[in-house]
């Protein structure tokens, strides 16, 4: 089989290297990549919101399944082009994408369907927001309705910053036209946790349990990022929490955009605040984490090829999904200023030394290749990830992946795990 995976980022990197371990695919291709792929996929330059031109090389090449990366073009309608083209294609319809498209069709959907999350409210008026965050109080959060590339949510610690933060944003000075509309909620506080599921519609496979680190700094300091490192299993997912998610949170999700017409096919990811027993939802995403696939992928045993292509054609009853025993730990890897403004074009040492540890895989993230050097291109550049048989084992190997690694200005979290060896 050929395969394309869209995206270019340190999940697309963790899918190709899965993709690759199976016997049926015969050739990957990447839109755009990265270099790190490079060795197991062919890179295309072609950006993952080219649709035409995406659907012009599937086309061509006869690609027998593409897989979808990122948010941009599930939100575009990529899935709904392919398959009017006869081309099968893993992940969500444009309407199905849309619970991620918007945040407040995700917590009406929520609230109608009794998934429990945030108490909220939607807002266009100013006047109005201002009124409802008054009689909130602080803290509170405020959320841009449309995709703002992660961005798009402030942890507001008073009625003053919540209210010049929805200014900013119905303003249109703030994220464009996804800022145009604005989600206000309560906020939550407990321990979070990344619970992935994936669906043709009506069966469901959850996947490990894993937790995301969205903090700049350690000890979940600092402004939130699209993710500072990651691992699975997260004990903050019990028995207990997993039947209750599945029970309170999926199965009406799943049942629900059916039942709106908007029948739901792929990764469904649910961010999720735990809190005395009981879960809440803070988000829901319609793709694999980043960082979280990196872990959750290397602790797959099963090949994933046929469960992609089960749901790329509806029907995933036969499917079943094994895991290794083992812990993984991925620790991200950034440029300096990263959430803001950050650095670029610096060369990254130490690669070859952090390859040659057993256990450990450096997925690239914000890399490019340049005179056959590899630089820095991003904000999250490397995902330095390992497997160790506890989650304490898996930490120590992808550190001393990290600390084979270097970079001016390198700067990540020394904290990733901890949490899970805190509740051992
Ligand atoms: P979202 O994209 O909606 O998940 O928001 C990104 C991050 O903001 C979450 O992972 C949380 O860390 C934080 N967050 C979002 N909503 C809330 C809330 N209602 N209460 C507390 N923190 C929140
Ligand atoms: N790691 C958080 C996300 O992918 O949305």
């Amino acid at each position: 089989m050929k395969i394309l995976v869209i995206g270019g980022g340190g999940r697309e990197h963790a899918l190709v290297w899965k993709i690759a371990q199976s016997p049926l695919v015969s050739k990957i291709y990447c839109a755009p990549g990265n270099p790190g792929m490079a060795a197991l996929a062919e890179n295309l330059p072609i950006a993952v919101d080219q649709l035409d031109k995406l659907l012009a090389f599937a086309y061509e090449n006869k690609i027998d399944l593409t897989v979808v990366g990122p948010e941009q073009p599930l939100s575009l309608g990529i899935v709904d082009l392919f398959e009017s083209h006869g081309l099968k294609v893993f992940g969500p319809s444009q309407k199905a994408a849309f619970i991620e498209g918007s945040k407040a069709f995700s917590k009406d959907l929520m609230q109608k369907y009794n998934v429990p999350t945030a108490a909220y409210g939607v807002f266009t008026d100013q006047g109005e927001a201002e009124a409802f965050i008054n009689r909130t109080g602080a803290p509170i959060v405020v959320k841009a309705d449309g995709l703002a590339a992660g961005k798009g949510v402030i942890i507001a610690r008073t009625c003053e910053e919540a209210i010049s933060a929805v200014r900013d944003m119905l303003s249109g000075n703030a994220f464009g036209s996804a800022g145009s509309r604005v989600v206000i909620e309560e906020f939550l506080t407990g321990e979070e946790a990344s619970f992935l599921v994936i669906t043709d519609g009506k069966n469901v496979i959850p996947l490990a349990s894993a937790q995301d680190h969205k903090a700049v700094f350690d000890g979940d300091q600092g402004p939130n990022t699209g993710g500072m490192g990651a691992y699975s299993p997260a004990p903050v997912v019990t028995p207990a929490i997993h039947e209750k998610t599945m029970e309170q949170v999926i199965r009406p999700t799943v049942a629900g955009m059916a039942a709106e017409g908007r029948p739901y096919r792929g990764i469904l990811y649910a961010g999720l605040m735990v809190k005395d027993g009981e879960v809440k939802t803070l988000e829901v995403n319609a793709r694999f984490g980043d960082p979280e696939c990196q872990p959750l992928l290397m602790r797959m045993k099963s090949d994933i090829v046929p469960v992609l292509l089960a749901v790329a054609n509806g029907d995933m009853s036969k499917e079943v999904i094994e895991w290794h025993d083992k812990a993984a730990v991925c620790v991200v890897m950034a440029s300096e200023g990263y959430p803001g403004d950050y650095r670029k074009g610096d060369e990254i040492q130490g690669l070859e030394q952090a390859a040659e540890l057993d256990d450990v895989y450096v997925f690239h993230a914000g890399t490019t290749a340049k005179a056959d050097k590899c630089v820095t291109n991003g904000g999250r550049v490397l995902g330095v990830t390992a497997l160790g048989s506890t989650v304490k084992e898996a930490i120590d190997e992808a550190y001393r992946g990290v600390a084979c690694i270097t970079w001016p200005g390198v700067q990540f979290r020394r904290d990733i795990g901890r949490k899970a060896l805190d509740r051992i």
